[in-house]
């Protein structure tokens, strides 16, 4: 059993915007809770919980993000929106195949890299635009 975390927050991660900071980590902090569970070798019964838990606050997240960016008038949002609803169709798509694998590990490092890579690459954009 490890109690090491999966993904360690950065400074870096940091937007600057500080209610979307605060769900981008709480996001990680979920995914990290998720690997927890799954490094126990906890039943579907905790991860169950928790990737509806996830799901979730995901939603929450992407409606706080896109309000923002909406009012900040922000030039790519729609781009933006796109690409969250493109993860919330696919991570429907892992979770399965992940269920049909017995295959957890599938579903954390597909959330990781999505994760990461959205918020320092993609989420990074706007800060700009909100952030005069
Ligand atoms: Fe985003």
């Amino acid at each position: 059993m490890s109690n090491s975390l999966y993904i360690v927050w950065k400074e870096g991660n940091n937007t600057g915007i500080p209610i979307i900071d605060e769900q981008h980590r709480g996001i990680i902090s979920t995914i990290n809770s998720l690997h927890y569970f799954i490094q126990n070798g906890d039943s579907e019964k905790i991860l169950q919980p928790t990737l509806v838990t996830l799901k979730q606050y995901t939603l929450i997240h992407f409606k706080t993000e896109e309000a923002i960016i909406a009012k900040a008038g922000y030039p790519d949002l729609e781009e933006h929106c796109a690409l969250h609803q493109g993860l919330a169709e696919k991570t429907d798509h892992v979770y399965q195949e992940a269920i049909t694998n017995k295959d957890h590990k599938l579903v954390l490092s597909f959330l990781r890299d999505w994760w990461l890579n959205h918020i320092v690459r993609i989420d990074s954009k706007y800060v700009p635009f909100v952030i005069k």
